[in-house]
């Protein structure tokens, strides 16, 4: 290693070093992880990002270094040189790496001081976030923040290896653009040159990685940030960063099975996690029926079970009356939960569903004898039994059913079923089971806005066979769309896009643009459309989740540097802020504020 510092030169991290080494001289550099005096000897255990090497004072090698060792605090930047030993076996340390050796030293230099951090350097840190996000540069020392920083690291590293060896090229996209519609609000950027105008950060480079396909180039991928002001959740920031691909004259197998192979390899080279592919394929409505969810955890079962037809004449209105009104009556058999929870973890679960809309949640405890329920009584006993054999239900089960329009009871035993794994802990963090999700809706209707919005995006293909129904049951057309789910959280998501300038005007005119509209804000996708466009599509990975997932966290924020907070700002750069009036005046902009 090259470093010179006051004529001392870093000849090792810390953990490069092993018994192998003994009886050389070497020179480490880093940080006081902690100091411990004992019997007239100081040890001081010196961390680098490799790890922690024991270093020794002993006032018999140098008085005058061992004096100087009596001034090291927590955290101060030491150089050292000594002589690597090794250990008395009495001393061997198992937990270290480096255990079996010290450094005697010969020479120390301290290169700077510190006060006590506000966050301890130690594995899983129970520090309140905000403190660790104010001294985020304190907060990433800890050992699992770099090991979190290092697999995203290796991770993008593999990704650009897999990809450039299938053919892709990482093609760099603008930062200053034009809004692209992924449906959340844009970041802007007001335009110096341009009094009144601005740019938009992307929020994705969707239609510029179809423009290179345009443009001929094939095979492109980026890993670049994106930029969407939505509200944040643990899996989502203002800015995030996707590995982003598109391929032309490819079907959605073709989109699926290249991906497939970079996960594939993803996982082993930097886990040495073998997972099996292919990842199996569900369609939107089949993971909506089974999993009440379209990124269903299939770690575990806990199924679905449509009941309408049996509820259908039953004499429980609720039921009843739900399915002559369209709606549908669904139940979860809670393996186990009957015998397991108490009457107040039932009722806790009633609770927790009202949260998804549900307006109750019917259950029958099975006990070996008898049925435990509140509406048994409303049906026969054949009724009840052609229910139980539906579900399986055997003694112990709690069976949980709700009836409501398929929206609330996909939603709300989507929930329930996720709280019950949770309470059941089947959510092995150490297990990852991948699906492609595929058949989306190509519309959605905004109840609100009262008209059509694409489900993915504008650009996405509808089904061949489902393109009669483009104009008379838009709610009807499928889209060669797919999402990658990862234990119930979507990783990516992508599609085989409209290559044919026609049906892409037509597809804006659905989502209530008048072509005046649609050629002001895509104009240039529509113009590109008349020079040669080949069939293409692609998809883009959610790195941070991805990351999230195979590091084990619960957020993005653990592998992200530098990430934001709840509301959107940086604690540490204390970053949005005011600026120069003058900074706005040159920008032709006045704050309401
Ligand atoms: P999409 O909008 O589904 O598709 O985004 C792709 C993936 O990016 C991740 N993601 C996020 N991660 C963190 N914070 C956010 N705010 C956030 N938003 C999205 C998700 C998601 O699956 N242009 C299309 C891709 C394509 O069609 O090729 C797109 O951006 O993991
Ligand atoms: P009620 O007749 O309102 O007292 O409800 C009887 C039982 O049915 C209670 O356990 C309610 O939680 C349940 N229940 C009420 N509405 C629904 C619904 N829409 N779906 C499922 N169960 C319901």
């Amino acid at each position: 290693m090259g470093e010179s510092i006051y004529g001392m030169k870093r000849t090792h991290r810390c953990t490069e070093l092993s018994l192998a080494n003994t009886g050389e001289t070497v020179t480490v550099m880093g940080w006081a992880h902690k100091r411990r005096d004992l019997g007239g000897v100081i040890f001081v255990d010196l961390r680098d990002r490799s790890g922690i090497m024991q270093v020794v004072f002993n006032p018999q090698n140098s008085a005058e270094m061992f004096t100087k060792a009596e001034s090291i605090r927590n955290e101060y930047v030491l150089a050292i040189t000594g002589l690597v030993t090794k250990r008395s076996p009495e001393t061997v340390n198992p937990k270290l790496s480096t255990g079996e050796i010290e450094i005697m030293v010969k020479e120390l230099r301290i290169l700077s001081r510190a006060e006590t951090p506000p966050v301890q350097i130690e594995e899983d840190s129970d520090v309140n976030e905000t403190v660790r996000l104010k001294y985020r540069y304190v907060d990433l020392r800890r050992p699992d923040m770099q090991r979190n920083l290092t697999l995203r690291h290796r991770v993008a590293k593999i990704a650009r290896d897999y990809y450039d060896s299938n053919g892709f090229l990482e093609i760099e996209t603008p930062m200053l653009t034009k809004s692209t519609p992924e449906g959340a609000r844009d970041y802007l950027v007001p335009s110096r040159v341009h009094p009144g105008k601005f740019f938009a950060l992307p929020q994705s480079p969707q239609l510029f990685k179809q423009l290179l396909m345009v443009a001929g180039y094939d095979r492109y991928m980026q890993i670049t940030k994106c930029f969407r002001d939505e509200d944040l959740r643990a899996d989502r920031q203002p800015e995030f960063t996707q590995i982003d691909l598109e391929m032309s004259f490819v079907n959605v197998d073709d989109v699926i099975t290249i991906n497939e192979g970079f996960i594939k390899k993803a996982f082993k080279e930097a886990l040495n996690i073998e997972i099996d592919i292919p990842f199996p394929r569900l369609s939107y409505q089949e993971a909506m029926d089974r999993f009440g969810s379209d990124k269903p955890d299939i770690r575990f079962g806990l199924e679905l079970v449509n009941i309408s037809d049996l509820a259908a004449n039953c004499g429980f209105k609720v039921f009843s009356d739900t399915v002559r009104n369209g709606g549908s009556v669904r139940a979860i058999n809670a393996k186990g939960c009957g015998a397991k929870f108490s009457r107040r973890e039932i009722d806790s679960l009633v609770e927790f569903v009202k949260i998804y809309k549900a307006k109750g949640m019917a259950w029958i405890a099975v006990e070996e004898n008898e049925l435990k329920s509140a509406i048994t009584k409303f049906f026969s006993g054949d009724e009840v039994k052609a229910i139980l054999d539906r579900v399986k239900a055997e003694p112990g089960d709690l069976i949980c059913f709700i009836a409501d329009k398929d929206e609330v009871v996909y939603d709300s035993l989507g929930a329930l079923r996720l709280e019950l794994a949770r309470r059941l802990d089947l959510l092995d963090k150490n297990v990852f089971r991948f699906l492609w999700v595929t058949e989306f809706p190509l519309l959605e209707y905004d109840d609100g806005d009262k008209r059509w919005v694409a489900k993915h995006h504008p650009f996405t293909s509808p089904m061949d066979e489902d393109l009669l129904y483009l104009d008379s049951d838009p709610g009807k057309v499928r889209a060669k769309a797919y999402d990658i789910v990862l234990n119930g959280v979507e990783v990516g998501g992508g599609s085989i896009r409209i290559h044919m300038q026609e049906l892409q005007a037509k597809m804006f005119r659905l989502l209530g643009f008048t072509d005046e509209q649609a050629w002001e804000r895509f104009g240039f996708l529509l113009e590109a459309f008349k020079y040669g466009v080949p069939p293409h599509g692609g998809m883009a990975y959610g790195l941070d989740r991805l990351i999230m997932l195979m590091a084990g966290k619960n957020s993005i924020r653990d592998v992200i540097a530098f990430p934001k907070v709840q509301n959107a700002s940086d604690l540490m750069t204390n970053a949005p802020d005011i600026v120069e009036p003058k900074q706005l005046k040159e920008l032709h902009i006045r704050s309401l504020e």
